[in-house]
């Protein structure tokens, strides 16, 4: 007993914590550090206390969860071993624990796995409701991981996100689709969405034009019907120009006191 107790005082075992982003590939390096030349035997990893089906590594045979994988670098008298995890999914998130087996002994260490996704573009959209002039903007993201943010402001900057309603669904990914309905006044003019991640960094933001193109709209109504009206009143004019022009040519005779 003693004599184990002496050789793992020798044998030291650090994992990194990672922060792993969700469909991507998350790497944990965790080394080995002894005095003497060790051999390593086998590799338990355990997740939130559960042994996991990757677990057997028995002198270079992996088996289990084909995302996983571990390798084994040699420098010296310390081992660095890599655990990678291919297509990072949000449920990978948690306490991991890694038990390594060597022939100079057993030692244990702890890492923690968190994963972040980034939430999408917003759709915004703006749905007219019949009273007065309000109207009801929804912003709608998705993807995201963990819960963000959604922030409104009206052209003039003034922040208007207290009186929006917020709305999360968890996707069967356990990502997030988060929806703000705001019920803004159409007289402010435009809306800005703002999406914020769980860090209140900001991710996107999406302008709601509806309520601007509306008069945006008359306005080039006005414009256009104004044109037409003028383009019309020119070609008349032209018209009775020209039609003058050739009742006088072809009657050189008749007084042009008719015009
Ligand atoms: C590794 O797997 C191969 C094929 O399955 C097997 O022949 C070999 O004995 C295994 N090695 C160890 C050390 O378990
Ligand atoms: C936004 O709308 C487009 C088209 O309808 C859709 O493909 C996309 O997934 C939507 N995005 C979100 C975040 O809901
Ligand atoms: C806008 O209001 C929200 C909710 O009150 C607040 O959390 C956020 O910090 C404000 N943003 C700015 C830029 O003032
Ligand atoms: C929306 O508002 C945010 C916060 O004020 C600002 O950072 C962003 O640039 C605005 N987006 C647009 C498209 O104006």
């Amino acid at each position: 007993m003693l004599y184990y107790i002496i050789f793992t005082a020798f044998l030291t075992l650090k994992c990194q914590n990672i922060d792993g982003v969700y469909g991507q590939i998350s790497e944990v390096h965790c080394h080995v550090k002894s005095e003497f030349e060790v051999d390593i035997e086998k590799i338990f990893w355990k997740k939130d206390g559960v042994e996991m089906p990757m677990s057997k590594f028995i002198k270079g045979n992996l088996s289990g969860d084909e995302r996983f994988s571990i390798q084994i670098h040699n420098k010296d008298q310390s081992k660095t071993i890599v655990l990678t995890v291919k297509d990072t999914q949000i449920t990978d998130q948690g306490q991991y624990q890694c038990i390594v087996v060597t022939d100079r002994g057993v030692e244990t260490t702890a890492f923690t796995l968190r994963v972040s996704a980034n939430y999408q573009k917003p759709n915004l959209t703006s749905k007219d409701i019949k009273r007065g002039s309000k109207v009801d903007l929804i912003c709608r993201t998705s993807g995201g991981y963990p819960l963000g943010h959604i922030h409104w402001f009206d052209m003039h900057g003034t922040n208007w996100s207290r009186s929006a309603e917020v709305e999360v669904i968890e996707m069967p990914d356990q990502r997030f689709e988060m929806l703000s309905r705001f019920n803004a006044d159409s007289d402010l003019g435009s809306f800005n969405c703002t999406v914020l991640n769980s860090k209140w960094e900001f991710r996107y933001s999406e302008i709601a034009g509806s309520l601007h193109t509306k008069t945006n709209n008359i306005a080039a109504g006005v414009v256009v019907i104004g044109s037409l009206i003028c383009g019309l009143l020119i070609v008349l004019l032209v018209r009775r120009r020209r039609s003058q022009r050739k009742f006088t040519s072809s009657h050189p005779g008749m007084s042009p006191g008719l015009i």
